[in-house]
């Protein structure tokens, strides 16, 4: 099958997070399994790319304008073909998607310009069996395609799959942006792309794909509730049949501590003499002594924002920090939260380092160096770090949320069973409680250890998802009409008929549960 990723971020070209994990350790898996894949992404400053492919593409937008972005190619890496859409004005900039005052106000036109464009590559460059976009700055490709492309006898039929990473980040502007952006105004109404009187791109995306998935099988189930569906819960619903959880993978070529060059020193579970030397080199770059060689060290490596739960850690940062423990934090992202860590660190000198800083190697070295990771998510449709720390004998410390909760099986002493420790209710008692566990099993070097094999025997590689969404592309490829899904549950979703594209068709597209709308962001 051929496969076309159209994806905002990817690696080694572009991230901001785990997306761009995702883009490209998943892309490479179906290439291992046989699948041809080509990613298209914008061309970013600093992105490489090695030839013209089109120097010139036109593409509309409001009114009468034009513009003409080129594509470029950016070669063939592990098998998987990448292009880049290349308009300097829109896309060589600072940030992928805003600077230190917030999100670039054209975001609306940059991203519709990349997936008009996008489709253009499809047609003229490299012709897909299936189109598989990524989160919100892509959704304009299945709205498109079944509206001002729907003649076009190229590209009309190509399936979509579309993958929700956050259902918190809508891509949301107000209705003018229909003119700026040359977004059809037929798709602005309550069944389509219209959120309370605003362009909500996310939700053309869950309208108009054929199939939607996201990356955890229990957020699978919390976007269509009002806690977690960000107002968009009733349009989930609304394609429940439709809708697969599927949760992420690890790259292991990447995060593996038998053979990251990025750490201090190698190890595996049948000697884990290395980590230690890990852990000190991590004291030292924190700036924290050696004589904290034996005290558990818990890490955190995040985007530092609400999704990530860091207000418990803030409520309950004294009585945590009256435990036997020390700190390292990596992250940037809200100001509150890097002022919070700062404070921390000073009011904790020796005990508590923090860098404000997005540093890849660090990265891993806080997942080799660490015995805890702690990921207290407010929501985490399926989070990496998690698995990641699985791999390096870093016992994760979540909440049960999302993919933290379908990746991690909280410890349980009587049965030696069990990868980290878990909490449920949205506290700061709750997460002291889980930190206090965890602190007490440290204590136990048999224990320990015993959880710390627990969780580097298990495998989340990408095979078993990779298989997973090549199957799902095949059942998008049964011509419109014609799957049996849809017959059977004898609902029309909007992918399983043209005729459901339409203007009006689309059903329960409603944005019910706006009451309980939290404020979003429209970038990630
Ligand atoms: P999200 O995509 O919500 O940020 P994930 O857990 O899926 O969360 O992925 C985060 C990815 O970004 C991981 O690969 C993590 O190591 C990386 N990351 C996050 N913050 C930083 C940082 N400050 N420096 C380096 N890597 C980071
Ligand atoms: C999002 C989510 C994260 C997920 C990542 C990749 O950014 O916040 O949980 O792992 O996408 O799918």
């Amino acid at each position: 099958m051929r496969i076309l990723f159209v994806a905002s971020e990817g690696l080694p070209f572009s991230k901001t997070g785990g997306l761009a994990d995702v883009v490209e350790a998943l892309s490479k898996a179906l290439v291992v399994q046989g699948h041809e894949v080509a990613v298209v992404l914008p061309r970013y400053r600093g992105t490489k790319a090695t030839a013209v492919v089109m120097p010139s593409l036109t593409i509309p937008m409001g009114g009468t304008r034009l513009r003409f972005p080129a594509i470029a190619d950016g070669t063939q890496l592990n098998g998987v073909r990448y292009y880049f859409v290349d308009d300097p004005e829109y896309f060589d900039r600072d940030g992928l998607y805003g600077g230190s005052s917030g999100d670039y106000p054209d975001n609306g036109e940059r991203y519709t310009e990349f997936c008009r464009a996008a489709i253009e590559v499809t047609k003229h460059v490299w012709p897909a069996d299936v189109i598989h976009c990524h989160d919100w700055q892509t959704a304009l490709v299945p709205v498109l395609l079944r509206t001002s492309y729907r003649d076009d006898p190229l590209v009309r039929d190509i399936p979509v799959v579309f993958t929700i990473h956050n259902m918190g980040y809508h891509g949301q502007f107000t209705k003018d942006v229909l003119d700026r952006a040359g977004i059809p105004q037929g798709v602005f109404h309550t069944g389509g792309i219209e959120f309370f009187g605003k362009v909500n791109l996310l939700k053309g995306g869950l309208v108009y794909s054929d199939y939607l998935t996201t990356v955890s099988r229990k957020y699978a189930e919390e976007i269509q509730t009002p806690e977690n569906g960000h107002g968009l819960d009733g349009v989930a619903r609304g394609r429940a049949d439709r809708l697969v959880g599927i949760l992420n993978g690890v790259d292991y070529a990447a995060w593996n501590p038998e053979k990251d060059k990025l750490i201090a020193a190698r190890y595996s579970s049948k000697d884990l003499s290395g980590k230690q030397v890990c852990k000190q080199e991590l004291l030292e770059l924190f700036g924290l002594s050696h004589d904290h060689l034996e005290r558990p060290l818990i890490g955190i490596v995040s985007r530092f924002a609400d999704q990530k739960g860091f207000d418990l850690i803030a409520e309950k940062a004294h009585e945590m920090m009256r435990e036997d423990l020390v700190l390292v934090v990596l992250g940037t992202g809200e100001r509150k939260y890097e002022d919070l860590f700062r404070s921390l660190a000073a009011a904790y000198p020796g005990r508590v380092g923090v860098k404000i800083a997005y540093d890849n190697a660090l990265a891993h070295k806080v997942e080799a160096g660490a015995d805890m990771f702690l990921m207290p998510s407010r929501y985490e449709p399926s989070g990496l770090n998690q698995m990641y720390s699985l791999k390096y004998g870093t016992v994760p410390i979540v909440r049960a949320t999302g993919g933290l909760d379908d990746s991690i099986e909280p410890f349980d002493v009587e049965h030696g069973t069990g990868t980290g420790f878990k909490f449920k209710e949205y506290t700061g008692e709750a997460l002291l409680f889980a930190i206090r566990q965890a602190l007490h099993h440290y204590m136990d070097e048999r224990i320990w250890k015993h959880i710390q094999l627990n969780g580097m025997a298990k495998d989340f590689s990408w095979k078993t998802p990779a298989a997973e969404y090549a199957k799902l592309y095949e059942a998008a490829r049964v011509p419109r009409g014609l799957s049996s899904q849809a017959q059977s549950s004898g609902k029309a979703a909007p992918g399983a008929g043209q005729a459901g594209r339409g203007a009006g068709q689309t059903p329960q597209a409603t944005g019910q549960g706006a009451r309980n709308q939290k404020p979003v962001r429209t970038s990630n």
